[in-house]
């Protein structure tokens, strides 16, 4: 076929088939689909290379004798294939590779096609390959029996950037979605988190692998759960339940039988049998919260039942099945738990192949105020009125809340929200509203007590945000001892940097001193940890 300008040819490259192209009496000649016969007649090439195995030539002779009919003026190259290059893809590819190689092809001056419905499959994914590969530098034409066909029969496979483009479109819209969802809609701005979430999305997307989620109090682990389960569920990925343990709530002897069951009679008590949580899971997802309380023996039941995806409940002799997916919350580092010989390595890294770690509210204050107009919306729907502040009042708490510690994070945000707009008048907040609501604040994190003893000071204490909320069991002694530990810590780059500082007078007189240690002891003491200070 001649394109407009005349001077392009049609080459078509084509495998001879045993079966298509074949045919035994004069009458299935003419009435058989064939589709070397059918290219030929539609585009009338200048050239066709027939790919043939020795096995075929026969059925070649044929082809060329029907080509020499449909087409008198197109010249037929046979290129013969080795004859085991109709067994293994490895072999056949290989055979292909070959011969496409050494063909006369110049895509600026023809148009190529190469025609992949002949042949075996092996042969035919391999042609497909090698034009993809640009080895044979055409289109890949498809070609389809004209009595079975509904569109046109023979189809020219667009496989060009632009449709790519779209499908990568359509997968990336997906994932927008996807995170958007997982961030309950709310437009947030910390690069981190942002980051944090879409991480999250893709690894909960791809992979059936259990995640943690661990963060602060109040950071969102078990919201995020939930919305990674209902994910999910929309993406057809579950089909069961969500189910949502608080393995700080198991303790003694019950934590078993309500994680794995038991049978009826399993122990005093034990009327009647229990399918237990992990049963309850199947087809589902697991949210172990709190994973880090679990007790010893739990966890190495759970480890067991994660691997086997089967367990024994209490007290019986049979293994009962179960196939979830697991997400885990903590509000411990695993890894300090495990030092600390309260959680069995060999589960955390079970577990903790995907570990996220959920920041603070105050480590993403950009996003106060997007969290701010969803808590406010929220209160709106439950209240069922517009809640809004006023500019002065949005401004004042904005001001505070910029400063505050936040050590409930975004529960301590979304009650005081809901404060605020459960008592402002005609769903109106004032600033005489938020002047209040700091007062609790303040009163609820123990902060008014630092401002008493100080005098007046105004300013948080340090170590007071680092506390949080424990920072009301310590006497005001040792959280001013704190503050200013943390404020030679905060100008160190390291644990022994600081011990140096710190201890700079009592280390001489010592024999070997070990700044680090007793600096990490100290710390200890307030529960805090040293990658709490350094990274
Ligand atoms: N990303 C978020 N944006 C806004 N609000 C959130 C977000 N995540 C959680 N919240 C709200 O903050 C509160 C606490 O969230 P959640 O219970 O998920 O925290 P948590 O990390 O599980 O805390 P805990 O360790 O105490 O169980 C909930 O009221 C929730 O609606
Ligand atoms: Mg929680």
């Amino acid at each position: 076929m001649c394109y407009a300008g005349g001077m392009r040819r049609t080459i078509l490259v084509t495998i001879v088939g045993g079966k298509l192209d074949d045919y035994a009496t004069e009458q299935e000649r003419h009435e058989k689909w064939r589709p070397t016969r059918q290219l030929t007649e539609r585009f009338r090439p200048a050239v066709i290379h027939l790919l043939s195995i020795p096995k075929f030539m026969g059925v070649c002779a044929k082809v060329i004798a029907d080509l020499r009919e449909v087409s008198p003026e197109t010249e037929v190259v046979v290129h013969p294939l080795p004859p085991d290059a109709d067994a293994d893809i490895e072999d056949i590819f290989g055979a292909l590779y070959e011969v496409a190689c050494a063909l006369p092809l110049d895509p600026e001056t023809d148009d190529i096609l190469v025609h992949i419905t002949n042949g075996m499959y092996q042969q035919q994914i391999s042609m497909f390959l090698l034009a993809e590969a640009r080895v044979l530098p055409g289109r890949v034409v498809i070609t389809h029996d004209p009595a079975r066909a509904k569109r046109d029969p023979i189809r020219l496979l667009e496989l060009d950037l632009a449709r790519f483009d779209q499908l990568a479109a359509r997968a990336e819209r997906r994932q927008r979605d996807g995170v958007t969802f997982l961030k309950d809609g709310i437009a947030t701005l910390n690069d981190d988190y942002n980051a944090l979430i879409a991480r999250i999305e893709h690894v909960v997307t791809v992979s059936r692998a259990p995640v943690v989620l661990w963060g602060p109090t109040g950071a969102g682990k078990s919201a995020l759960a939930k919305r990674i389960y209902r994910l999910w569920k929309q993406r057809g990925d579950v089909t069961g339940e969500f189910v949502a343990v608080n393995c700080a709530t198991l303790r003694g002897d019950g934590a078993l039988s309500a994680l794995f069951g038991h049978v009826a009679g399993a122990y005093t008590g034990a009327a009647s049998s229990r399918d237990g949580f992990l049963r309850r899971a199947n087809g589902g997802v697991l949210f172990l919260d709190e994973i880090g309380e679990l007790g010893l023996d739990e966890q190495a039941m759970l480890l067991d039942a994660i691997e086997e995806r089967a367990f024994r409940p209490y007290g019986a002799d049979h293994l009962v099945e179960s196939d979830f997916l697991l997400v885990c919350g903590t509000n411990r580092d695993l890894l300090a738990a495990v030092a600390a010989g309260r959680f069995r390595e060999d589960l955390r890294k079970r577990i903790g192949l995907w570990t996220f770690r959920l920041p603070g509210l105050s480590e993403r204050l950009e996003d106060l105020e997007p969290n701010l107009d969803f808590e406010l919306r929220r209160c709106g729907e439950q209240l069922k009125r517009r809640v809004a502040f006023s500019r002065e009042a949005r401004a004042r708490y904005l001001e505070f809340a910029h400063a505050a510690p936040w050590p409930g994070n975004f529960r301590d945000l979304a009650a005081s929200v809901q404060r605020m707009a459960t008592l402002c008048a005609g769903g109106r907040i004032t600033e005489a509203d938020v002047a209040e609501e700091i007062v609790m604040l303040r009163a609820e994190w123990g902060l008014d007590r630092v401002v008493a003893a100080d005098g007046g000071a105004t300013d948080t204490l340090r170590a007071d945000v680092v506390l949080g909320a424990r920072a009301g069991d310590f006497d005001l002694y040792d959280r001013l001892v704190l503050e200013a530990v943390l404020r030679v810590c905060e100008g160190t780059s390291s644990l022994s940097e600081a011990g140096r500082l710190l201890f700079g007078k009592s280390r001489t007189a010592r024999a070997k001193p070990n700044d680090a240690q007793r600096l990490a002891r100290l710390l200890a003491k307030y529960g805090l940890e040293r990658r709490m200070m350094w990274r």
